[in-house]
Parts: C-alpha cells; sequence; structure tokens
C-alpha cells in the first residue's frame, strides 16, 4: 500500500467519534487543511536529533502536561506557571544529570481523550462519553456529549494561541536561566521543595556570575538566554491529525503539523489499524505508549512498522505498566530491543498505571505509588545496562489537589478543594517539584556510579 495522509480511512480504527453531519465534519477538515500549520518540518527533524541524543544516554527527556487541555480554562497565566514547574524541573535535571534537558509539553493540542467505554451512565441515564473538548463537552447532558466537528476548529485555534505563548516565553526572555529564581511560584516556594530549589537556583546564579568574573559572558550566550520548547500529543483524532499533515518542501517528505512529536496511545496501538497506518507515514519522531499487555513480540513488530529504517531519535517508548507490574514486564522489553539492536529511547509514564478510585468515587493517584514506578525504572535500566532516557507527566503549574501524598500529604478528603482536570489527576506544581528532585537524585547516582571503574563498581554495588 503506498501511504497518503488519507489512507488510514480504508483501516479498521479504535476510539474514533461518530459525527452526526458528515458534511459539517468534511467542512471543518477542509478549513484547517487549508490553514497554516501548526510546527514545521525543521523543528520536527531537530527534536528527532535530540530524542537521538536520549537513546544515547546523552540527554534526559522531560515531557509533561495536562491530561487533556480544556476550552474553558485557556489563560496566558495557566501556560505559563505549566511552563514555569516545567523549567524548574529541567534546572533540576540538568544540573543532577549534568546533561541536557529535552522540554516536550503536553500542550497545544492535547485535547482527545481515548474512553475505556463508549458511554457514560448516572443513575438512569446513559450518554456518550466525554472525549476531550475537540470532540464533545464533559458537561453530563445530551447536548454536550454530541461529537460536534467545529471544536476541531476551536482547537487548532487554541492550540496556534498556546504555541505562540509558549514560544514567546522560550525565546523572549522568560526561559533565560538568569531569571531560575523568578519561576519558584509563591505556593511553591513556601514547600521544602521550593526552598530546595530557591538553593539550587541561588547556586545556579553564582555559577553564572562566576563564568561573567571569567570573562565568558552567559548573558550574550543564545543557550543560556532561551531554550526550545516542544509540544507533543496524543496522535488520536486522525481527520484533524490529516488535516494538518503537510509535505516538506525540502525533503518531500510528510511531516504531521499539529505538533513536533506524536504519540500512539495504549488502546490504539493496534499494527493493522488506522492510527498506526497514520503515523508510519509522517517523518515526525513519535512516541508509543507501552502498557502491561505489550509483549516484545509485539513490540518488535510495531517498531518493524513505525521505524522500518532504525533510524535514530524516531521511537521514543513509553512504559506505563504501574508501580506493581513494571519490574514484571519491562526487562523483557528492554532485553528484546537490545538483542535486535533497536534504536529507542526509554521514558517512563508513572501516571497510567497508578490510577485509582478514592473512596468519594473520585480519580487519584497515589503519589508514592508514583515514585515507586520512576525508581524501578530505573532500577531497571541499572540493571540491564540500558538508559532512563525520561519521564512523561500529567502535571499542572496550578496549586491542583488530584494526586495523594507528596509533602503536602493530601489526604482523600483534601482532594476535594481544587479537583479541578477534565480527564486523570495531575500532580501540582510542588509535586511536580518533588518528583524532579528525586529523580534528579537518581541520576546522580548514575552519574557517580558511571564515574567508577566496572571492576570498583561491581565491588561497590
Ligand atoms: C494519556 O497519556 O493521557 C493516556 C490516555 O495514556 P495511555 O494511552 O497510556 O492510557
Ligand atoms: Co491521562
Amino acid at each position: 500500500m503506498t501511504w497518503a495522509p488519507s489512507a488510514w480511512r480504508d483501516l479498521p480504527i479504535r476510539q474514533m467519534p461518530v459525527y452526526p453531519d458528515p458534511k459539517a465534519l468534511t467542512a471543518v477538515e477542509a478549513e484547517i487543511a487549508s490553514s497554516p500549520p501548526l510546527i514545521f518540518a525543521g523543528e520536527a527533524r531537530a527534536l528527532k536529533a535530540e530524542l537521538a541524543r536520549v537513546a544515547q544516554g546523552e540527554a534526559f527527556l522531560l515531557q509533561g502536561g495536562d491530561c487533556a487541555e480544556s476550552f474553558a480554562d485557556f489563560h496566558a497565566n495557566a501556560v505559563r506557571d505549566s511552563l514555569k514547574v516545567l523549567l524548574q524541573m529541567a534546572v533540576v535535571l540538568s544540573y543532577a544529570a549534568g546533561a541536557p534537558v529535552v522540554k516536550l509539553a503536553r500542550m497545544a493540542g492535547q485535547f482527545a481523550k481515548p474512553r475505556s467505554s463508549d458511554t457514560e451512565t448516572i443513575g438512569a441515564v446513559t450518554l456518550p462519553s466525554f472525549r476531550g473538548d475537540i470532540v464533545n463537552g464533559s458537561a453530563f447532558d445530551a447536548a454536550a456529549r454530541v461529537h460536534d466537528p467545529a471544536r476541531m476548529r476551536q482547537a487548532y485555534h487554541q492550540s496556534a494561541l498556546t504555541l505562540n505563548l509558549l514560544r514567546a516565553f522560550a525565546q523572549g526572555g522568560f526561559a533565560d536561566l538568569h531569571r531560575v529564581q523568578q519561576w519558584n511560584q509563591d505556593f511553591v516556594a513556601a514547600s521544602p521543595q521550593g526552598e530546595r530549589y530557591a538553593a539550587l537556583s541561588r547556586q545556579i546564579a553564582e555559577s553564572l556570575a562566576f563564568m561573567t568574573a571569567c570573562g565568558v559572558d552567559p548573558a550574550r550566550l543564545p543557550q543560556a538566554r532561551a531554550t526550545d520548547i516542544y509540544t507533543s500529543h496524543d496522535a488520536l483524532l486522525l481527520p484533524y491529525e490529516e488535516a494538518l499533515t503537510r509535505q516538506d518542501s525540502l525533503t518531500g517528505d510528510w511531516y504531521a503539523c499539529s505538533a513536533h512529536l506524536l504519540w500512539i496511545g495504549e488502546r490504539t496501538r493496534q499494527p493493522d489499524h488506522a492510527h498506526v497506518g497514520f503515523l508510519a507515514g509522517v517523518a515526525n519522531p513519535l512516541a508509543l505508549k507501552c502498557g502491561p499487555a505489550i509483549g516484545a513480540d509485539d513490540l518488535l513488530r510495531l517498531l518493524d512498522i513505525l521505524n522500518p529504517g532504525n533510524e535514530a531519535g524516531r521511537m521514543t517508548l513509553i512504559t506505563r505498566m504501574g508501580a506493581d507490574l513494571l519490574d514484571e514486564r519491562m526487562p523483557a522489553l528492554v532485553r528484546a530491543v537490545a538483542r535486535e539492536g533497536r534504536q529507542v529511547g526509554w521514558v517512563c509514564d508513572p501516571m497510567h498505571g497508578n490510577t485509582v478510585s478514592a473512596a468519594s468515587g473520585r480519580k487519584t493517584r497515589p503519589f508514592d505509588r508514583i515514585l515507586r514506578e520512576v525508581r524501578t525504572f530505573f532500577a531497571i535500566h541499572a540493571a540491564e545496562g540500558s538508559h532512563p532516557g525520561g519521564v512523561h507527566l500529567e502535571m499542572t503549574g496550578q496549586d491542583v489537589t488530584e494526586c495523594t501524598g507528596g509533602a503536602q500529604a493530601i489526604g482523600e478528603a483534601g482532594l476535594e478543594a481544587r479537583y479541578e482536570t477534565l480527564c486523570d489527576p495531575r500532580l501540582n506544581g510542588s509535586q511536580s517539584l518533588e518528583l524532579a528532585f528525586m529523580v534528579a537524585e537518581l541520576l546522580r547516582q548514575r552519574r557517580r556510579l558511571a564515574s567508577i571503574p566496572s571492576a570498583a563498581r561491581m565491588a561497590a554495588e
């Protein structure tokens, strides 16, 4: 089969909304198809090169943002605050790893949600499930839950505005390392992590001053004054993705221009189905969610389809097995990939396998399980001689109460205070920073071990 942006339409598909008005759908698709792309091929290639370094253990990936972006909660301050936390975390990680941190936002396009059930029942009423603001509304009423293609137009425009803010913050001075102390928000600064961060940022400020004193003025270095923020989302809603796919005039390759990196979710990774078929044909860097049910053979088959040339930086594997299953399921995958010589970056999503129901029925995630999954991820890579390449988090810069635990000791009763997510529970700003400090410690340990000659290391272990 020759690939074309629309070829997925001939394949079986999961999680596809059913639009009652196909003409309205076609009209919106045509409108988006003739609108400007959100990202450019050269940027996607730059991210691919950075992800190749992640796979080699030379850089660390920090991927984070909302579970589902929201039309109603869209404010510049919310984008800025999430970015602040990402920048804080990146500084903490980069300082510990002594290596660059690739910043990949789950933002500017992360709207569509896969659901385990097509319908939701409350009392005697059954309605279509909420599939993300790009498809239908979250309110539990029949009108809101209709699949409405006009929502794609709004998602496109909101993504463009969000991306514009991210680019401005990243390049316009806000991300300047000299401002590292200003990324600490008040509610975070008051926490133990905030104090730890303040101490680290003082150290960084001193280092910058020292460099200036030595005649190397970091204020003149583009690397210190600005950063690159890339975007990513689950490539779930294929009519939208197809409408934003463009052929690059330089290389003739097709790029999905809705985000720099697209990932394939746990529920849509069937090798002969539409989502895999679509993504196989675009040249962006891709990620694949790997849940507990994926076997080594499934994974190798997907890598054959998605990256037949074994191109470096093309594939990032995001494990999301849950704290209890990771140790049992992941080593076989790491070994199969190593045995077959596949180039992949390994990233840990400690969120999606650790969702539980609180007594109130609220979905939550215990912070200690999240930390445990990350620690297990690092331990497996240490044992297998592979690289823990990064973390994938659902997080926000707001002071929400959606995951239990952490230094603020949020209990189940405390969840009600600020439970604001449209979908899955997110880490708040201080939990995110707390997690970053733990990952930083794990990265520091790896660095220490790597610096010891191997014989001494074996003795030390
Ligand atoms: C997600 O990342 O929000 C998600 C739905 O993940 P998964 O496909 O791994 O369940
Ligand atoms: Co989620």
